[in-house]
């Protein structure tokens, strides 16, 4: 085994050394070795024009300095938003986790990739590289030992922590493909998540032609054979049930051989048929795997998401480009520099933790932050004891997490020491002005840089944000600003015409490909074509509207489809409203997001009753728990009102605009209501909201 990574590992470095594909093109080195990063040249300006006006040029010698090839690629990209067709670094081969461990391993073994911040207050623990390597190995050999295989999905229902990663990593190692569910969601969202594509959609499922390498295979779509969990999680001082959650999914999961329980708390819980015990196994095998090489456009790992219409999507995301893609925008919207201790606290779960808690710092080599707990326990001081502990220099969050802290005391910061800290990042949502000067001036004493940064789970990394930019440029406040190198945002009027100039605003368009974003919906690419490509074509729509000032500096406005974040979580409306529609009681509902102090929005839910449904309130109940465990707690909505009827037009489409101005009291300014099929709805609405405010202090 030793022998054949040698091996490989020659044939890395004169790949890397021969650098074929980009052989020829002229361009500044952006990037230097791990150990030593050169500062980028040229100034700010001629980077971004650069990465703007040839992307080839700017791409290519960065994807050959600063990833570890087996086989260097023979085009830097392919693409076409008219056709759908996205792909990068053709020809090359990589393994992902070679590059976010031992690359790391061969130069400092014993530096630390991961703080663990676990749950209980107080307690860390630090992973080596050479510790997460070898972990990932024995797991990985588990995985193969149970019958997984290169192009297999493999699902983690996992905690933050260390073992999630490797698991992540183990999943690269062998050329699985991972699909981390967030480890909030119920049983129903999980199985669906597993189940996705049982029956590929249609004969000419994912062909592609023109790229024989990329991930359009023939083949009809990898089954998930496994998946992983803890037995118990624990979070904010609670147990959560993991293995239960998963018993109960994979009860609806035919393709599902095994479940691989490992042990966060002492607990034992039942292990049944397909449980296996996932540390025990591991002990059993060997710490090294040979890295499978994988082309630059096979599939690294699917994460879901929602959209307006139907159920979630699971985006596709691929190797080389997604990973060069997170290192960059890692390394410079937060200034990141060797020897950093890098917090971010999402949850790997969703985008963010995959892109800025694993692949982006690891594949720099940094120490990175897991924080398995909440902001808020045991007290609101968490977040900053902990900065001052581990010596945090970057602190990534959310703004709902703002929010919520920044009602507590000043003194919750002020007693612990952040002078550690140069960056502080905010992401998921709109941030608010209070939230961001409390973050500026209380957290970050008014001398970090705070970035607002705004991206996507579909654009895998931070494509808009005030860094990188000249030394000492200005940031204003609640602004991502300046897009990154080879981002171009376009913004677009009502009738699809590009908008020019400054003061402007427009759907937010990016009208050219960038190495980290999404190839395909997975088992699904017409979707992706109309979910992203219709609405402007050749353009990549983002589902936000954004506002361009004078300076041409972007500030995202928030969504412009049936999308809502709470507390910068992502949801369809389209989607609770599917989950309450099997009550029997219940023939038809309407879901809209309204402004909310904490959450940032909330979901409030209008609903008909049948005639004999009994008593509303049983109901309502009801309709909140089926929410709960169709999708996930945090989907409950905060407001439910009774109605007659719904609003609608007259070809039957409920008009949620109007109920939207209800909630917000701009019911007054109703605008175009001539398609209305019946107006007297809007009385009769407006009465019964008045009434329930009255009642229940709802609301504003
Ligand atoms: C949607 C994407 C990107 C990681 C977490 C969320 C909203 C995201 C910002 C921001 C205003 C933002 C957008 C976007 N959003 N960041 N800085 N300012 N809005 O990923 O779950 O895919 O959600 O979150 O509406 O489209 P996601």
């Amino acid at each position: 085994m030793a022998a054949s990574c040698l091996g490989r590992g020659v044939v890395r470095l004169l790949g890397g050394l021969r650098g074929v594909g980009a052989r020829g093109l002229a361009a500044p080195r952006l990037w230097g070795s791990a150990s030593a990063p050169a500062a980028p040249a040229g100034s700010y300006q001629e980077r971004i024009a650069l990465a703007a006006s040839e992307p080839a040029a700017f791409w290519g010698p960065l994807a050959r300095d600063v990833l570890v090839w087996d086989t260097p690629y023979h085009t830097v990209s392919d693409c076409d938003f008219r056709s759908g067709r996205i792909g990068w670094f053709l020809g090359g081969q990589l393994n992902v986790s070679v590059n976010c461990l031992d690359q790391h391993v061969r130069k400092s073994p014993e530096s630390v990739a991961l703080i663990w911040e676990q749950d209980e207050p107080g307690t860390e623990v630090r992973i080596t590289y050479r510790e997460l390597l070898e972990t990932t190995c024995r797991l990985a050999n588990t995985l193969k030992r149970h019958g997984v295989h290169r192009g297999d999905r493999v699902a983690i229902y996992m905690s933050v922590s260390p073992l999630a990663v490797a698991a992540m990593l183990a999943c690269a190692r062998i050329g699985a493909i991972h699909t981390v569910v967030f480890a909030g969601f119920s049983a129903g969202s999980l199985a669906a998540r597993i189940n996705d594509v049982l029956q590929p959609h249609g004969p000419d499922f994912c062909q592609h032609p023109e790229q024989p390498e990329s991930r359009f295979s023939p083949e009809p779509p990898a089954k998930c054979k496994v998946v992983i969990t803890f037995n118990q999680g624990l979070r904010g001082g609670r147990v959560v049930e993991l293995k239960e959650i998963v018993d109960e999914a994979v009860k609806l999961c035919p393709t599902v051989q095994h479940v691989l329980v490992a042990h966060r708390t002492d607990n034992k819980v039942h292990m049944g048929d397909l449980d296996i015990p996932l540390e025990q196994e591991m002990a059993k095998e060997e710490p090294v795997c040979a890295p499978e090489s994988m082309g630059s456009e096979d599939t690294l790992f699917l994460l879901y998401t929602s959209g307006s219409t139907g159920t979630p999507k699971g985006l596709v995301h691929t190797q080389a480009g997604y990973l060069l893609y997170a290192a960059l925008t890692h390394r410079f919207v937060f200034d990141y520099r060797p020897g950093d201790v890098f917090g971010c606290v999402a949850d790997i779960g969703w985008i963010t933790g995959h892109s800025y808690v694993v692949y982006g710092p690891l594949c720099n080599g940094a120490t990175s932050v897991l924080f398995e707990s909440t902001p808020v326990y045991p007290d609101a001081g968490r977040y900053w004891e902990m900065v001052q502990r581990l010596k945090i220099n970057q602190f990534y969050g959310s703004p709902t997490a703002f929010r919520l802290l920044l009602k507590f005391e000043d003194s919750w910061v002020k007693k612990y020491d952040r002078s550690s800290l140069r960056t502080l990042g905010s992401v998921g949502e709109p941030i608010n002005h209070e939230a961001w000067e409390w973050l500026h001036r209380v957290v970050g004493d008014s001398r970090c840089t705070l970035v607002d940064t705004w991206w996507q789970t579909e654009t895998g990394g931070i494509c808009i944000s005030p860094r990188p930019s000249e030394e000492g440029a200005e940031i204003l406040p609640c602004m991502a600003m300046r897009p990154l190198f080879g981002i171009v945002p376009v913004l677009m009027d009502e009738k699809g015409n590009v908008l020019k100039g400054g003061d402007v605003s427009g759907a937010l368009c990016l009208s050219q490909a960038w190495p980290g974003m999404a190839r395909t919906i997975f088992g699904d690419h017409q979707r992706f074509m109309d979910a992203y490509f219709k609405a402007y074509p050749g353009y990549y729509f983002t589902g936000d509207g954004a506002y361009r000032t004078e300076d041409g500096y972007y500030q995202i406005t928030g969504r412009m489809d049936d999308v809502i974040n709470i507390s910068g979580h992502r949801l369809g409306t389209a989607e609770i409203e599917d989950a309450m529609a099997d009550h029997p009681a219940v023939p038809e509902t309407a879901v809209i997001g309204y402004p909310h102090d904490i959450k940032g929005e909330a979901a409030f839910a209008f609903i008909v009753l049948k005639d004999d449904a009994g008593d509303a309130d049983v109901v309502v109940k009801e309709l909140r728990s089926v929410v709960a465990s169709k999708i996930a707690k945090y989907a409950v909505p905060d407001q439910v009102l009774v109605v007659k009827r719904l609003p609608k037009t007259r070809s039957g489409k409920v008009m949620r605009r109007l109920l939207r101005k209800i909630v917000t009291g701009r019911a007054q300014d109703l605008g175009d209501i001539t398609t209305m099929e019946d107006p007297t709805v809007i009385t009769e609405i407006l009465s019964a909201y008045q009434e329930y405010k009255d009642k229940s202090g709802a609301a504003q």
